[in-house]
């Protein structure tokens, strides 16, 4: 068992935290994305979407929301992330020591997981993944392959104001987009709709982030087959 002082310092060897993690006795890890649960508690994930269900958490760098729906109960959890660049997967691993987590972490594209192989979930949380993938219509179909019948996708995305009614998306050349060059586009909420309808889901939420109103949260479900 740790003492909190050892926890602290196994924590403070990681030389960048994108997440905030709570690793109980006073400590955590100081991540730039702020600390508590507001961006979780946005998600509004209804709690029967978690407990015993199969959850795969998309770009999941540190893992925080892979922790807290273990924590909810799921079953399994399957972080996946590319790890390249600046996200180093090297937090997840240290956290999941620290918090005897059972989740299990791929280094890998998520538009290279087969349904044979991985099996469908019940919940995919998609958090700040979007608008770097160079296709981002392809990566509804590929998340569509993945969802069991009567699962939820969880999105979170830059998007253009809610004024543009008109299914746009801007391109952001190079880093134009907060200085990152793996970042490409900011679609209008209608335009993710509508992409999410071309892949076969259909939206039942949307709304705006608290805090960065450039932001928002969409729930995705199968459409009709
Ligand atoms: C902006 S961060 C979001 C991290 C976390 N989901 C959150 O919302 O706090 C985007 C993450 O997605 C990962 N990523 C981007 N494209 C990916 C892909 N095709 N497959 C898996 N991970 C990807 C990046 O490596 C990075 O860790």
């Amino acid at each position: 068992m740790l003492t909190p002082k050892e926890k602290q310092k196994i924590v403070d060897s990681v030389p960048y935290w994108w997440h905030s993690i709570d690793f109980g006795d006073g400590v955590f890890s100081e991540g730039r994305q702020r600390r508590g649960t507001v961006l979780w508690d946005q998600f509004d994930i209804p709690i029967r979407n978690i407990k015993n269900k199969r959850v795969l958490d998309i770009g999941a760098w540190d893992g925080k929301f892979s922790f807290l729906c273990e924590q909810a109960g799921a079953e399994t959890v399957l972080a996946v992330d590319v790890c390249q660049g600046g996200s180093s997967s090297n937090g997840f691993h240290v956290a999941k020591k620290i918090l005897n987590s059972k989740v299990f972490h791929m280094d890998e594209d998520f538009l290279n997981l087969k349904p044979s192989e991985v099996g469908k979930f019940d919940l995919i949380i998609f958090a700040g993944v979007l608008y770097h993938l160079e296709n981002p219509l392809g990566g509804f179909r590929a998340l569509k392959e993945l969802l069991s019948n009567t699962g939820l996708i969880v999105i979170e995305t830059t998007t253009l104001p809610d004024e543009i009614k008109e299914p746009y998306i801007k391109f952001h050349l190079k880093d134009a987009l907060n200085k990152d060059p793996t970042n490409f586009w900011t679609p209008s909420p209608s335009c993710v709709e509508q992409m999410l309808i071309e892949a076969g889901l259909v939206s039942t939420l949307h709304k705006r982030r608290t805090h960065y109103k450039g932001r928002s949260i969409f729930h995705a479900v199968h459409g009709e087959q």
